[in-house]
């Protein structure tokens, strides 16, 4: 019997197609006028994007803030570039921090493939329905860079976007390790690391874990975890987690040496795994880093016989929520 039934790991192995796809898809869309401050509002897989978006353009000089909530910060006026981000269309949450940004007279681009954000939207990137929102992160992310970079907001460099499609196209690479991965994790549970500067990509693998493998998973970073989370190794088991770092070789040299200080005390706990992002430019190391994820998260689920695609319990809820 197949178990995945949907034809994930396919998803999975289109990744790079589908950020190629999406990079077309602001084509055109820009905004103008003073903007002081930009925000992604969305929930779960469709606010990855923005907190990605944090990570890359962390040199930008103004700040860019993920909100998964109701409510905007009262902060946000007509200076404010709020992308409210949503696959479906019709999650509450975004709904209402749309409506939020109308009445604060924010500037409002909406990125969504249809729902009841696609209804009330003045201005939507329509992206392809058809995938679970969480598969569709070039679909999420790429149009919001690219109204940035059509607004003159952020410099557009072709040669860092072909590294990282040249990179995520290693298939073969990605998928390997994420098999192997898997065997390794087995039952057990991960808990994944990286410097804060990967904090958007380490959570990411965390939610792939939840989502598609239906399995627990824990994240943190470097060094805040050196100052609380490193001590509950102290009671750990190597049967019951296992944990995972994911590194870059432009860590900061002093993370550099708490991650090798760090593995070496928890190993004495727990088997530890070290990966490493690919790429020279960060887009590539950003996604790089969470595509392993992908692969590692699809083959825990069908290690485990669980379909990877249908996540039950969190459309159950929006049902419930709506009567
Ligand atoms: C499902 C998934 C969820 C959704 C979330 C919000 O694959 O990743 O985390 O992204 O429930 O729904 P959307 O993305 O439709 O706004």
């Amino acid at each position: 019997m197949p178990i995945d039934n949907s034809n994930m790991l396919k998803v999975i192995e289109d990744f790079p197609h589908q950020c190629r796809t999406a990079l077309e898809l602001a084509k055109g869309m820009t905004v103008s006028g003073k903007i002081n401050n930009i925000i992604v509002a969305g929930m779960g897989g469709s606010a990855v994007g923005g907190d990605l978006l944090r990570l890359y353009l962390h040199d930008l000089k103004m700040p860019v803030t993920t909100i998964r909530d109701y409510k905007l910060p009262n902060y946000v006026n007509e200076n404010t570039l709020v992308f409210a981000v949503s696959y479906s269309g019709n999650t509450e949450e975004t709904l209402a921090a749309y409506e939020d940004a109308l009445r604060k007279k924010a500037k409002i681009i909406a990125v969504t493939s249809g729902g009841k954000l696609g209804d009330i939207s003045k201005k939507t990137i329509k992206i392809p329905k058809g995938l679970q929102p969480r598969a569709a992160l070039g679909y999420l992310f790429f149009p919001v860079l690219g109204v940035l970079v059509n607004s003159g907001i952020v410099k557009e460099n072709p040669s860092e976007i072909s590294e990282m499609l040249d990179i995520l196209s290693q298939k073969e690479d990605f998928r390997q390790f994420g098999e192997k991965l898997a065997k390794k994790i087995g039952q057990k549970t991960p808990l994944i690391y990286a410097s804060e500067q990967f904090g958007a990509v380490v959570y990411r693998w965390k939610t792939q874990f939840n989502e598609n493998s239906k399995a627990s998973a824990f994240s943190h970073v470097f060094s805040e975890m050196n100052h609380n989370e490193i001590v509950s190794y102290q009671s750990m088991s190597r049967d019951k987690f296992l944990a995972i770092i994911i590194r870059d070789n432009f860590d900061d040299e002093r993370i550099k040496k708490r991650m090798d200080i760090t593995k070496e005390i928890i190993s004495q706990k727990v088997n530890v795994e070290e990966v490493y992002t690919k790429g020279t430019y960060l887009l590539s190391r950003l996604f790089s880093g969470l595509h392993y994820a992908d692969f590692a998260s699809y083959y825990l689920a069908v290690q485990n016989n669980i379909d990877p695609t249908p996540v039950h319990v969190i459309e159950n809820l929006k049902k419930k929520l709506a009567e």
